[in-house]
């Protein structure tokens, strides 16, 4: 089966790498892909927003699956779109990726199915939210309703610092992503994320991850895209996974299905694992990066026939098999990132890190001129290392980065910490 994959960051280049192992690939293409994944897929410089390019591509080159990357095009409807045109796709339709596209439609849901989650209300207007803050007292958070590019979410300490917030968003601090603001209580408790695969009516758990969102060691400075990763999240026992299932994920699916928008795809739980067990931070409908470079690499499940599976509505019943290594990704990242990237500064010495056993590293802002390869954006590359335990993949992950040489870049020296520290009860 001919396959396209959609994106061209650090996540796509670990899809790419898990769908080339697939004995049903026939050929893998990527649009528009990056350097990195030139080795497992062909790229194409499709334009993925131009929904009437990618179908005719797809009618061309007779691909059986397009895979979705990125949120962009799911909210957008692409996956709709090839539905149309009779092309199947990995990835849930436009009504159904609300779930990520509107934090007001996920915690209306909550509401509605028990789902447990933050105590909120929605706003259209400024002066009633923060009437509600100034009632529900800080620490707080406030929320741009739709998609802000990871920016629209204050964690405010203070009511003066939420009030502000509130008034940045309807500012037009993020665009029409602002039109509606989300307040909701704060949340006490270790992150993790937890990915699930959904045909429609069921859910099959997949793998889980912890990120590291901040862009300085110790968890300080401004938030970006995510750092590193591992996968399992320690935090994320047996227990905890089937409870995520049982009162977060199954009760989504039915509500969704309830709703007229049956939620088919990988669904990314951002979750708090508190005093009062896990609660829902916000849901994605992709995959996470740099947590699909931790989890796949996990994988012995095909993921091809997965993704498949979702897309026929036919999950099997059998649990999808992870390896029970650590996976760990270190970040390289341009300097300035994430305010201001410094692109154009040239990467060596890749080979000789990417060749160390257990070590892979994945491509995102990267560009090739001639012989050289650039930096591109602002993450830039991943360092993936697998090992018995964290601490032996975050040894294996910082001896491969220690390799390269790119004066351009900078990483965190403590991806993992909290794996690898003993666990405090
Ligand atoms: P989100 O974009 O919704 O994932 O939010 C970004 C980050 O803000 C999350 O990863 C959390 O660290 C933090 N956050 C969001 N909502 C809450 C909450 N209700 N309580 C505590 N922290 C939160
Ligand atoms: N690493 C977080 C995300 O993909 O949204």
């Amino acid at each position: 089966m001919n396959v396209l994959l959609l994106g061209s960051g650090g996540r796509e280049h670990a899809l790419a790498i898990a769908l080339a192992k697939s004995p049903r690939l026939s050929k893998l293409f990527a649009a528009p892909g990056n350097p990195g994944m030139a080795g497992v897929a062909e790229l194409v410089s499709l334009d993925v927003a131009d929904h009437a390019a990618v179908i005719d591509f797809c009618r061309v080159m007779n691909i059986g699956l397009v895979v979705v990357g990125p949120e962009a095009p799911l909210v957008a409807g692409i996956v709709d779109d090839l539905a149309k045109a009779g092309v199947k796709a990995f990835g849930p339709s436009k009504s159904a990726a609300q779930l990520e596209g509107s934090k007001g439609f996920t915690k209306d849901l909550c509401r509605d199915f028990d789902i447990p989650t933050a105590a909120y209300e929605r706003f259209s207007a400024a002066e009633p939210a923060k009437d509600y803050i100034r009632r529900r007292g800080a620490p707080i958070v406030v929320k741009a309703d739709g998609l802000a590019a990871g920016k629209g979410v204050i964690v405010a300490s203070s009511v003066a610092e939420a009030e502000a917030a509130v008034d940045m968003i309807f500012g037009g601090a993020f665009g029409a992503a602002g039109a509606e603001v989300v307040v909701e209580d704060f949340l006490d408790g270790e992150e993790a994320s937890f990915f699930a695969l959904c045909d429609g009516e069921r859910a099959l758990a997949f793998a889980s991850a912890q990120d590291h969102k901040r862009v300085g060691d110790g968890d300080t400075g401004p938030n970006t895209g995510g750092m590193g990763a591992y996968s399992p999240a320690p935090v994320m026992t047996p227990e905890v996974s089937a409870q995520v299932m049982r009162e977060i994920v199954e009760p989504t699916l039915k509500g969704m299905k309830a709703r007229g928008a049956p939620y088919r795809g990988v669904l990314f739980a951002g979750l708090m694992i508190g005093p009062k067990g896990p609660q829902l931070i916000e849901f994605n409908a992709r995959f996470g990066d740099p947590e699909t470079q931790v989890m796949l690499p996990r994988l012995e499940t095909d993921l091809l026939d997965l993704m498949l599976a979702c897309a026929d509505g036919r999950l099997p019943e059998k649990p999808v098999v992870l390896s029970t290594r650590t996976a760990l990704t270190v970040v390289y990242a341009a300097n300035g990132y994430p305010d201001n990237p410094e692109r154009g500064s040239e990467i060596r010495s890749l080979d000789r890190s990417a060749a160390l056993p257990d070590v892979v590293i994945t491509h995102a802002g990267t560009k090739r001129d001639g012989a050289r390869l650039l930096a591109n954006g602002g993450r830039v590359l991943n360092v993936t290392a697998m090992g018995d335990d964290a601490a032996q993949a975050q040894a294996r992950a910082y001896e491969a980065i220690r390799l390269i040489d790119w004066p351009g870049g900078f990483y965190r020296k403590d991806i993992g910490w909290r794996a690898v520290a003993p666990r405090k009860q």
